[in-house]
């Protein structure tokens, strides 16, 4: 038993996190952090040196172009982050006999599906975003065995300082004195999850040997009108709350209106139940 808990903290302690500066990197509480200036996806070469150095058992990939727009606008660039990038680390993690890990995202789905998507459902991405994640997703499961891609949902924390997400941003809106309503969509639905949350399971699925694919998030689909009146309902019961349609804001990206998620390993705590303590302990 001593042994094989001797082998895990290694494991644990000889894990890169890439991107580790991230959102959802702030809460890991093992590895070595790498942020993007001490290791750029976009360059083979600073991906390797660091590899070299460190002699990693394993690697949890989180570094990604999120911003959706900039992925619209700028394509070329998506793919080199998302894609290629991801394609590197993968390239590198072979080298190195590494356990790679990779966050990818929900939003490689169509959308179109009535109900939850599960592992098995095949990704159709709607927009350059979900491309490049997807193709990241390929490059992992084409260059080594020992992988697992993860697939979370509507990522809120980072509190105040960092949270510039859906969550991040109702919040900053309940704080302007000016706000007199919160608005948001009643037709897009997705599994809200705690970066925190999402965090602990990646810590076990970097020291486990799960293959494959997986989906993670806290249990509960929800509209973001939804999300929206229940921190409304905890940090000001008095602001009126709307639901509006997707098409009011007329964005230039096309968005995944149904990222719902159902996981083979078991979904985590219902996510009001996160959010409310996110909100309690962060804010
Ligand atoms: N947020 C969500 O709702 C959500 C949902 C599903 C999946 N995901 C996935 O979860 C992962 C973590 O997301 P997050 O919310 O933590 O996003 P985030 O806060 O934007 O973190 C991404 C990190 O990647 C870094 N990065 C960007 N380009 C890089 C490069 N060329 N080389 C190395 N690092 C680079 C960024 O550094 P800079 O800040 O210096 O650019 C940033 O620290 C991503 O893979 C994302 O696709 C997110």
């Amino acid at each position: 038993v001593l042994d094989e808990w001797m082998n895990m903290s290694e494991i644990l302690d000889r894990t890169i996190i890439v991107g580790g500066a991230g959102a959802l990197g702030s809460y890991a509480d093992f590895g070595v952090r790498k942020d993007r200036e001490s290791l750029d996806v976009s360059n083979l070469a600073s991906v390797r040196a660091v590899f070299k150095e460190l002699e990693p058992k394993a690697v949890l990939h989180l570094a990604a172009e999120t911003d959706a727009g900039k992925c619209e606008d700028d394509p070329a660039h998506a793919c080199l982050v998302n894609a290629v990038g991801t394609y590197h680390v993968a390239l590198a993690a072979r080298e190195a006999g590494a356990r790679m890990v990779y966050v990818s995202s929900a939003g490689v789905f169509g959308g179109d599906k009535i109900g939850a998507y599960g592992e098995d459902d095949l990704p159709d991405p709607p927009n350059v975003y979900g491309h490049s994640k997807y193709l990241g997703e390929l490059a992992v499961r084409g260059l080594l065995e020992n992988h697992l891609i993860v697939r979370p949902c509507w990522i809120f924390g980072g509190g105040a300082a960092r949270d510039k997400k859906f969550v991040g941003k109702i919040m900053a809106q309940v704080r302007n004195p000016e706000t007199k309503e919160l608005r948001a969509t009643g037709d897009e639905i997705g599994s809200p999850t705690y970066a925190k949350d999402l965090m602990g399971r990646l810590r076990e699925l970097v020291q486990g040997d799960e293959r494959g694919v997986v989906h993670v998030a806290n249990a509960g689909g929800a509209s973001r009108f939804e999300v929206a009146q229940f921190i409304a309902g905890i940090v000001a019961p008095n602001l009126p709350v709307a639901s509006v349609p997707l098409a009011l804001f007329n964005l230039k990206t096309k968005i995944t209106k149904n990222q719902v998620l159902s996981s083979r390993i078991g979904l985590m705590r219902p996510w009001q139940e996160a959010l409310r303590e996110y909100l309690e302990k962060e804010w």
